[in-house]
Protein backbone atom coordinates (compact mmCIF):
# COMPACT_ATOMS: atom_id res chain seq x y z
CA UNK A 1 0.00 0.00 0.00
CA UNK A 2 1.13 3.52 -0.91
CA UNK A 3 0.61 6.79 1.46
CA UNK A 4 -2.16 8.33 -0.72
CA UNK A 5 -2.32 12.57 0.10
CA UNK A 6 -5.39 14.24 -0.36
CA UNK A 7 -6.09 17.55 -1.52
CA UNK A 8 -9.14 19.89 -1.35
CA UNK A 9 -9.98 21.55 -4.85
CA UNK A 10 -9.00 24.90 -3.81
CA UNK A 11 -5.14 23.55 -2.73
CA UNK A 12 -4.95 24.04 -6.76
CA UNK A 13 -4.78 27.55 -6.61
CA UNK A 14 -1.56 27.33 -4.95
CA UNK A 15 1.57 26.87 -7.21
CA UNK A 16 3.35 24.65 -4.74
CA UNK A 17 0.91 22.10 -4.84
CA UNK A 18 -0.16 22.32 -8.37
CA UNK A 19 3.88 21.36 -9.63
CA UNK A 20 4.14 18.65 -7.04
CA UNK A 21 0.62 16.79 -8.72
CA UNK A 22 1.68 17.46 -12.50
CA UNK A 23 5.15 16.64 -11.78
CA UNK A 24 3.46 13.14 -10.15
CA UNK A 25 1.50 13.23 -13.76
CA UNK A 26 4.39 12.74 -15.48
CA UNK A 27 6.35 10.77 -13.37
CA UNK A 28 3.47 8.30 -14.35
CA UNK A 29 2.21 8.52 -10.93
CA UNK A 30 -2.19 8.33 -10.93
CA UNK A 31 -4.08 11.54 -9.71
CA UNK A 32 -7.89 11.31 -8.91
CA UNK A 33 -9.66 14.71 -9.36
CA UNK A 34 -13.33 15.73 -10.31
CA UNK A 35 -14.79 16.51 -13.24
CA UNK A 36 -18.49 17.71 -14.14
CA UNK A 37 -19.38 14.57 -14.83
CA UNK A 38 -17.69 11.59 -12.56
CA UNK A 39 -14.36 11.76 -11.02
CA UNK A 40 -11.65 10.40 -13.46
CA UNK A 41 -8.50 8.36 -12.39
CA UNK A 42 -5.67 10.36 -14.08
CA UNK A 43 -2.16 9.34 -15.29
CA UNK A 44 -0.36 11.07 -18.20
CA UNK A 45 -1.67 10.16 -21.36
CA UNK A 46 1.48 9.86 -23.39
CA UNK A 47 2.56 7.04 -21.63
CA UNK A 48 2.12 3.84 -21.93
CA UNK A 49 3.48 2.89 -18.75
CA UNK A 50 1.29 5.70 -17.08
CA UNK A 51 -1.75 4.08 -18.69
CA UNK A 52 -0.88 0.68 -17.14
CA UNK A 53 -0.41 1.99 -14.20
CA UNK A 54 -4.58 2.91 -14.57
CA UNK A 55 -5.76 -0.79 -15.57
CA UNK A 56 -3.97 -2.09 -12.57
CA UNK A 57 -5.49 0.57 -10.39
CA UNK A 58 -8.82 0.06 -11.59
CA UNK A 59 -8.31 -3.89 -12.53
CA UNK A 60 -9.34 -3.05 -16.04
CA UNK A 61 -9.24 -4.94 -18.84
CA UNK A 62 -6.67 -3.69 -21.13
CA UNK A 63 -8.63 -3.69 -23.99
CA UNK A 64 -10.79 -1.25 -22.96
CA UNK A 65 -9.52 1.92 -24.68
CA UNK A 66 -9.13 5.38 -21.83
CA UNK A 67 -10.79 9.31 -22.82
CA UNK A 68 -7.98 11.53 -23.01
CA UNK A 69 -8.95 14.70 -21.22
CA UNK A 70 -7.34 17.83 -22.97
CA UNK A 71 -7.46 21.84 -21.77
CA UNK A 72 -7.75 23.35 -25.01
CA UNK A 73 -9.58 22.69 -28.48
CA UNK A 74 -6.21 23.52 -30.14
CA UNK A 75 -4.70 20.57 -28.41
CA UNK A 76 -7.14 18.64 -30.74
CA UNK A 77 -4.49 18.62 -33.43
CA UNK A 78 -1.89 17.10 -31.96
CA UNK A 79 -3.27 13.56 -30.83
CA UNK A 80 -5.61 12.99 -33.52
CA UNK A 81 -4.64 12.59 -38.18
CA UNK A 82 -7.82 14.40 -38.82
CA UNK A 83 -10.59 16.57 -37.35
CA UNK A 84 -13.81 16.44 -39.37
CA UNK A 85 -15.56 18.91 -39.95
CA UNK A 86 -18.40 18.29 -38.06
CA UNK A 87 -16.37 17.48 -35.09
CA UNK A 88 -15.07 21.16 -35.06
CA UNK A 89 -18.60 22.23 -34.85
CA UNK A 90 -19.47 19.73 -32.23
CA UNK A 91 -16.35 20.78 -30.14
CA UNK A 92 -17.29 24.45 -30.50
CA UNK A 93 -20.77 23.83 -29.13
CA UNK A 94 -19.85 21.73 -26.69
CA UNK A 95 -16.95 21.74 -25.39
CA UNK A 96 -15.24 22.38 -22.83
CA UNK A 97 -18.22 19.97 -21.48
CA UNK A 98 -19.44 16.10 -21.20
CA UNK A 99 -19.15 15.20 -24.86
CA UNK A 100 -15.82 12.52 -25.52
CA UNK A 101 -15.13 12.58 -29.36
CA UNK A 102 -13.50 9.53 -31.35
CA UNK A 103 -10.81 10.24 -33.96
CA UNK A 104 -8.66 8.28 -35.73
CA UNK A 105 -5.42 9.04 -33.48
CA UNK A 106 -2.09 10.55 -33.86
CA UNK A 107 1.26 8.67 -33.66
CA UNK A 108 2.12 9.78 -29.90
CA UNK A 109 -0.97 8.16 -28.47
CA UNK A 110 0.27 5.00 -27.59
CA UNK A 111 -1.84 1.83 -27.97
CA UNK A 112 -1.75 1.44 -24.33
CA UNK A 113 -4.09 4.01 -23.70
CA UNK A 114 -6.61 3.40 -26.33
CA UNK A 115 -6.70 -0.58 -25.78
CA UNK A 116 -4.58 -1.39 -28.78
CA UNK A 117 -7.02 1.03 -30.95
CA UNK A 118 -5.81 3.32 -33.75
CA UNK A 119 -8.52 5.83 -32.84
CA UNK A 120 -8.16 8.02 -29.76
CA UNK A 121 -11.58 9.53 -27.34
CA UNK A 122 -10.42 13.12 -26.38
CA UNK A 123 -12.42 15.27 -24.03
CA UNK A 124 -12.33 19.28 -22.82
CA UNK A 125 -14.14 18.50 -18.80
CA UNK A 126 -16.07 21.64 -18.05
CA UNK A 127 -14.32 21.72 -14.61
CA UNK A 128 -11.52 24.82 -13.20
CA UNK A 129 -9.70 22.41 -10.96
CA UNK A 130 -9.56 19.75 -13.96
CA UNK A 131 -8.39 22.09 -16.40
CA UNK A 132 -6.06 23.78 -14.24
CA UNK A 133 -4.20 20.03 -13.62
CA UNK A 134 -4.60 19.56 -17.63
CA UNK A 135 -2.85 22.57 -18.26
CA UNK A 136 -0.13 22.01 -16.16
CA UNK A 137 0.30 18.30 -16.64
CA UNK A 138 -0.05 17.95 -20.59
CA UNK A 139 -2.96 15.43 -21.30
CA UNK A 140 -4.44 13.24 -19.08
CA UNK A 141 -6.08 9.88 -19.34
CA UNK A 142 -8.69 8.87 -17.15
CA UNK A 143 -11.29 6.28 -16.97
CA UNK A 144 -13.87 6.96 -14.15
CA UNK A 145 -12.60 6.06 -10.68
CA UNK A 146 -14.00 3.29 -10.07
CA UNK A 147 -13.11 -0.62 -9.48
CA UNK A 148 -13.83 -1.82 -12.83
CA UNK A 149 -17.55 -3.19 -12.57
CA UNK A 150 -18.70 -0.85 -9.82
CA UNK A 151 -20.56 2.17 -10.24
CA UNK A 152 -18.71 5.62 -11.28
CA UNK A 153 -17.81 8.20 -7.99
CA UNK A 154 -19.64 10.87 -7.56
CA UNK A 155 -18.66 11.68 -4.15
CA UNK A 156 -14.72 11.88 -2.86
CA UNK A 157 -15.97 9.11 -0.41
CA UNK A 158 -16.53 6.73 -3.11
CA UNK A 159 -13.13 7.60 -4.65
CA UNK A 160 -11.54 7.18 -1.25
CA UNK A 161 -12.96 3.69 -0.35
CA UNK A 162 -12.24 2.15 -3.94
CA UNK A 163 -8.48 3.82 -4.14
CA UNK A 164 -7.13 4.90 -1.19
CA UNK A 165 -3.55 3.14 -0.96
CA UNK A 166 -3.85 2.52 -4.50
CA UNK A 167 -3.38 6.27 -6.00
CA UNK A 168 -0.45 9.01 -5.15
CA UNK A 169 -2.97 11.67 -4.65
CA UNK A 170 -6.99 12.10 -4.68
CA UNK A 171 -8.34 15.53 -5.20
CA UNK A 172 -11.35 16.41 -3.22
CA UNK A 173 -14.25 18.31 -5.71
CA UNK A 174 -17.28 17.07 -3.50
CA UNK A 175 -20.25 15.84 -5.09
CA UNK A 176 -20.13 16.20 -8.78
CA UNK A 177 -22.82 18.32 -10.73
CA UNK A 178 -23.58 15.93 -13.31
CA UNK A 179 -23.10 12.72 -12.02
CA UNK A 180 -23.47 10.38 -15.22
CA UNK A 181 -20.75 10.21 -17.83
CA UNK A 182 -20.00 12.09 -20.68
CA UNK A 183 -21.64 11.19 -24.16
CA UNK A 184 -19.61 9.29 -26.00
CA UNK A 185 -20.06 9.74 -30.22
CA UNK A 186 -17.50 8.36 -33.03
CA UNK A 187 -17.01 11.35 -35.42
CA UNK A 188 -14.89 9.76 -37.60
CA UNK A 189 -17.40 8.39 -40.59
CA UNK A 190 -20.98 8.70 -39.52
CA UNK A 191 -21.35 10.49 -36.76
CA UNK A 192 -22.55 7.47 -34.19
CA UNK A 193 -23.54 7.56 -30.62
CA UNK A 194 -21.89 4.95 -28.40
CA UNK A 195 -22.65 6.15 -24.76
CA UNK A 196 -25.67 8.54 -24.11
CA UNK A 197 -25.31 11.06 -21.51
CA UNK A 198 -26.16 14.86 -20.76
CA UNK A 199 -25.51 15.98 -23.97
CA UNK A 200 -27.78 14.07 -25.84
CA UNK A 201 -28.50 13.01 -29.80
CA UNK A 202 -31.22 15.58 -30.15
CA UNK A 203 -28.86 18.34 -29.17
CA UNK A 204 -26.27 16.72 -31.20
CA UNK A 205 -28.14 16.47 -33.89
CA UNK A 206 -29.37 19.73 -33.62
CA UNK A 207 -26.10 21.14 -34.05
CA UNK A 208 -25.38 18.93 -37.00
CA UNK A 209 -28.85 19.26 -38.44
CA UNK A 210 -28.97 16.15 -39.39
CA UNK A 211 -29.74 12.95 -37.53
CA UNK A 212 -26.77 10.76 -36.58
CA UNK A 213 -26.44 6.22 -35.72
CA UNK A 214 -27.51 5.15 -32.33
CA UNK A 215 -25.25 2.67 -31.33
CA UNK A 216 -25.65 2.85 -27.69
CA UNK A 217 -28.19 0.85 -27.03
CA UNK A 218 -26.27 -2.46 -28.98
CA UNK A 219 -26.39 -5.16 -26.06
CA UNK A 220 -23.13 -6.90 -24.89
CA UNK A 221 -20.84 -8.62 -27.76
CA UNK A 222 -18.29 -8.94 -29.03
CA UNK A 223 -18.69 -7.50 -31.81
CA UNK A 224 -19.96 -3.86 -29.92
CA UNK A 225 -18.37 -0.88 -31.53
CA UNK A 226 -16.93 0.54 -28.26
CA UNK A 227 -15.33 -2.04 -26.21
CA UNK A 228 -16.80 -0.36 -22.51
CA UNK A 229 -19.63 -1.90 -23.89
CA UNK A 230 -19.49 -5.70 -23.37
CA UNK A 231 -18.20 -5.55 -20.04
CA UNK A 232 -20.49 -5.51 -16.53
CA UNK A 233 -20.44 -2.10 -15.97
CA UNK A 234 -22.10 -0.01 -12.09
CA UNK A 235 -22.98 -3.04 -10.39
CA UNK A 236 -23.63 -3.26 -6.37
CA UNK A 237 -22.64 -6.26 -5.11
CA UNK A 238 -26.61 -6.92 -4.70
CA UNK A 239 -29.00 -8.61 -7.40
CA UNK A 240 -30.18 -5.75 -9.26
CA UNK A 241 -33.44 -5.61 -11.21
CA UNK A 242 -35.53 -3.01 -13.14
CA UNK A 243 -39.17 -2.45 -12.73
CA UNK A 244 -40.78 -0.61 -15.03
CA UNK A 245 -44.80 0.42 -15.53
CA UNK A 246 -48.29 0.48 -13.69
CA UNK A 247 -46.85 0.96 -10.08
CA UNK A 248 -49.74 -0.87 -8.55
CA UNK A 249 -48.72 -4.10 -10.45
CA UNK A 250 -45.49 -3.29 -9.57
CA UNK A 251 -46.38 -3.16 -5.72
CA UNK A 252 -48.50 -6.64 -5.97
CA UNK A 253 -45.41 -8.53 -7.71
CA UNK A 254 -43.35 -6.74 -4.68
CA UNK A 255 -46.15 -8.15 -1.93
CA UNK A 256 -45.62 -11.81 -3.47
CA UNK A 257 -42.04 -11.88 -3.04
CA UNK A 258 -41.17 -14.40 -0.17
CA UNK A 259 -39.80 -13.06 3.23
CA UNK A 260 -36.82 -14.16 3.08
CA UNK A 261 -36.13 -11.96 -0.11
CA UNK A 262 -38.08 -8.97 1.53
CA UNK A 263 -35.79 -8.74 4.17
CA UNK A 264 -32.76 -7.11 2.83
CA UNK A 265 -34.46 -5.55 0.14
CA UNK A 266 -33.86 -1.59 -1.25
CA UNK A 267 -36.07 -0.05 -3.95
CA UNK A 268 -34.70 2.68 -5.58
CA UNK A 269 -36.98 5.51 -6.97
CA UNK A 270 -38.34 8.58 -6.93
CA UNK A 271 -39.73 10.68 -4.18
CA UNK A 272 -43.01 11.07 -5.66
CA UNK A 273 -43.50 7.42 -5.19
CA UNK A 274 -41.86 7.69 -1.15
CA UNK A 275 -45.95 6.88 0.13
CA UNK A 276 -46.69 3.90 -2.57
CA UNK A 277 -43.47 2.09 -1.37
CA UNK A 278 -44.10 2.89 2.89
CA UNK A 279 -43.53 -0.75 3.83
CA UNK A 280 -40.26 -1.07 2.25
CA UNK A 281 -36.93 0.46 2.61
CA UNK A 282 -36.33 3.42 -0.07
CA UNK A 283 -33.45 5.34 -1.69
CA UNK A 284 -34.91 8.22 -3.17
CA UNK A 285 -32.93 9.71 -6.57
CA UNK A 286 -35.31 13.34 -6.77
CA UNK A 287 -38.45 14.48 -8.11
CA UNK A 288 -40.01 12.43 -11.04
CA UNK A 289 -39.91 15.46 -12.73
CA UNK A 290 -36.57 16.40 -12.49
CA UNK A 291 -34.28 13.98 -14.70
CA UNK A 292 -30.90 16.19 -14.32
CA UNK A 293 -31.53 15.85 -10.27
CA UNK A 294 -32.31 11.86 -10.86
CA UNK A 295 -28.93 11.08 -12.99
CA UNK A 296 -27.31 13.36 -10.22
CA UNK A 297 -28.14 10.97 -7.46
CA UNK A 298 -28.15 7.96 -9.55
CA UNK A 299 -24.27 6.17 -8.22
CA UNK A 300 -24.53 7.72 -5.11
CA UNK A 301 -27.52 5.74 -4.53
CA UNK A 302 -26.25 2.34 -6.18
CA UNK A 303 -23.10 2.74 -3.67
CA UNK A 304 -25.45 3.47 -0.87
CA UNK A 305 -26.90 -0.08 -1.15
CA UNK A 306 -23.56 -1.76 -0.58
CA UNK A 307 -22.85 0.69 2.29
CA UNK A 308 -26.43 -0.36 3.27
CA UNK A 309 -25.57 -4.41 2.64
CA UNK A 310 -28.89 -4.54 0.42
CA UNK A 311 -29.30 -8.32 -1.34
CA UNK A 312 -32.21 -7.12 -3.52
CA UNK A 313 -32.17 -3.91 -4.87
CA UNK A 314 -35.60 -3.19 -7.25
CA UNK A 315 -35.18 -0.03 -9.12
CA UNK A 316 -38.66 1.69 -10.46
CA UNK A 317 -38.05 4.35 -12.76
CA UNK A 318 -39.95 4.76 -15.96
CA UNK A 319 -38.70 6.96 -18.88
CA UNK A 320 -40.21 10.28 -18.74
CA UNK A 321 -38.06 12.66 -21.28
CA UNK A 322 -34.71 12.08 -23.33
CA UNK A 323 -32.05 12.37 -20.02
CA UNK A 324 -34.22 9.81 -18.83
CA UNK A 325 -33.20 7.69 -21.43
CA UNK A 326 -29.81 8.19 -20.69
CA UNK A 327 -30.36 6.98 -17.11
CA UNK A 328 -32.21 4.12 -17.80
CA UNK A 329 -28.89 3.53 -20.00
CA UNK A 330 -27.00 3.04 -16.99
CA UNK A 331 -29.63 1.08 -14.76
CA UNK A 332 -29.70 -1.69 -17.79
CA UNK A 333 -26.14 -2.31 -17.76
CA UNK A 334 -26.86 -2.08 -13.42
CA UNK A 335 -29.52 -4.92 -13.80
CA UNK A 336 -27.56 -6.84 -16.12
CA UNK A 337 -30.58 -6.10 -18.16
CA UNK A 338 -32.36 -7.61 -15.58
CA UNK A 339 -36.22 -6.11 -16.20
CA UNK A 340 -39.63 -6.48 -15.22
CA UNK A 341 -42.41 -4.46 -17.29
CA UNK A 342 -45.43 -4.27 -15.72
CA UNK A 343 -46.89 -1.77 -18.39
O1 LIG B 1 -17.39 11.58 -18.08
C1 LIG B 1 -16.51 10.79 -18.44
O2 LIG B 1 -16.37 10.45 -19.63
C2 LIG B 1 -15.55 10.25 -17.37
C3 LIG B 1 -14.72 11.42 -16.83
C4 LIG B 1 -13.65 10.98 -15.88
O3 LIG B 1 -14.19 12.16 -17.90
N1 LIG B 1 -14.73 9.21 -17.92
C5 LIG B 1 -15.22 7.98 -18.26
O4 LIG B 1 -14.28 7.08 -18.72
O5 LIG B 1 -16.38 7.68 -18.13
P1 LIG B 1 -14.55 5.53 -18.86
O6 LIG B 1 -13.23 4.94 -19.23
O7 LIG B 1 -15.18 5.02 -17.65
O8 LIG B 1 -15.49 5.40 -20.09
C6 LIG B 1 -14.99 5.64 -21.40
C7 LIG B 1 -15.84 4.95 -22.44
C8 LIG B 1 -15.65 3.45 -22.37
O9 LIG B 1 -16.90 2.84 -22.57
C9 LIG B 1 -14.69 3.17 -23.51
O10 LIG B 1 -14.83 1.87 -24.04
C10 LIG B 1 -15.09 4.24 -24.52
O11 LIG B 1 -15.42 5.37 -23.73
N2 LIG B 1 -13.94 4.58 -25.39
C11 LIG B 1 -12.80 5.20 -25.04
N3 LIG B 1 -11.96 5.28 -26.10
C12 LIG B 1 -12.61 4.69 -27.13
C13 LIG B 1 -12.27 4.43 -28.50
N4 LIG B 1 -11.10 4.78 -28.99
N5 LIG B 1 -13.17 3.78 -29.26
C14 LIG B 1 -14.37 3.41 -28.76
N6 LIG B 1 -14.75 3.62 -27.48
C15 LIG B 1 -13.88 4.24 -26.69
MG1 LIG C 1 -16.28 3.82 -16.42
Amino acid sequence: MMKTKIFKLNDLEDQDTLNLLSDAIKENQLVIFPTETVYGIGAYALSPLASKNIYTAKNRPSDNPLIVHIASKSDVNLYVKEVPLKAKLLMDHFWPGPLTMIFEKSDIVPFETTGGLNTVALRMPDHQGALKLIEASGPIAAPSANISGKPSSTEFKHVYSDFNGKVAYIIDGGKTLIGLESTVIDVRNQVTLLRPGSITKTMIEKILDESILDHSKDRPTDLVLSPGMKYTHYKPVGNVTLLKGDILRVISFLNQLNEDSKKNLCIITVNDYLDTFKDYKVSLLGKISDSKEIGHNLFSSLRLMDEWAIENIYIYLNETDEYSQTIMNRLLKASGYQVKDFS
